[in-house]
């Protein structure tokens, strides 16, 4: 199955034209503290060094994590998502290292290396067996001794679906045992995680390491 994630930078154009200030539009762009909040709440988190976020669209969450101290790469797929994150970044004082790369194709991310890597909320945009290769991708740049946390969609009846949006697999979104098994099967030790129950879909974070073989 191939999927087209270029979907995204389609939505990216419709948002900047509605005058959004970000993905989802500015209702959910008022919820940004909550992704921090949650990743910030495991004692374990690297507090400095080199970090990465996965699906970065216009960058708050890095622009979040650069004001911690953190050097910073934001990668997403789309064009532009990563102008967007550039243009907004230049308004501030922060140095962000901001790049176009679609995280379902195999050995991107190529000589780098994080202390942390934090899902944006893009682990769920991705479907089937690109999912292998998004979390091998992950595997690959987390330092020995790093962190990945995951911010992901879940299903509230326990059953994995994929959503489509004009008949494309659109979201993927696993039960919180499904999704804790991936990890685990992807070479990952879940250190912390939390299943928020919501109506139609739930959510759930995780904070995980390499597992030590
Ligand atoms: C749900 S949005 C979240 C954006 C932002 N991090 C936030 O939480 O507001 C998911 C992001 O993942 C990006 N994305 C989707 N598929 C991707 C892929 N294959 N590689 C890299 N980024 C991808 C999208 O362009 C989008 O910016």
């Amino acid at each position: 199955m191939s999927v087209d994630y270029l979907i995204h930078d389609e939505l990216y154009k419709e948002s900047r034209a509605k005058g959004w200030s970000g993905w989802g539009g500015n209702e959910r762009m008022a919820r940004e503290h909550i992704l921090p909040e949650r990743l910030f709440s495991f004692r374990d988190v690297p507090r400095a060094g080199s970090s990465l976020e996965l699906g970065c669209g216009e960058g708050h969450y890095s622009r979040i994590l650069a004001k911690k101290g953190y050097q910073v790469t934001g990668v997403d797929v789309s064009q532009t998502a990563i102008d967007w994150a550039k243009e907004k970044t230049r308004e501030t004082a922060y140095e962000i290292d901001f790049l176009v790369c679609d995280l379902s194709k195999p050995q991107v991310l190529l000589n780098q290396s994080f202390d942390l890597v934090v899902d944006g909320n893009c682990l769920h945009c991705i479907i089937g067996k690109d999912r292998e290769i998004f979390l091998n991708n992950v595997h690959r740049v987390l330092k020995e001794s790093g962190i990945f946390f995951i911010s992901s969609l879940c299903s509230s009846s326990g059953v994995d679906e994929i959503i489509e949006r004009n008949g494309q697999p659109y979201r993927t979104v696993l039960s919180y045992e499904s999704l804790l098994a991936e990890l685990e099967t992807s070479g990952f030790e879940v250190k912390k995680s939390i299943f928020y129950q919501g109506d139609k879909t739930s959510h759930c974070t995780a904070h995980v390491s390499k597992c030590a073989y």
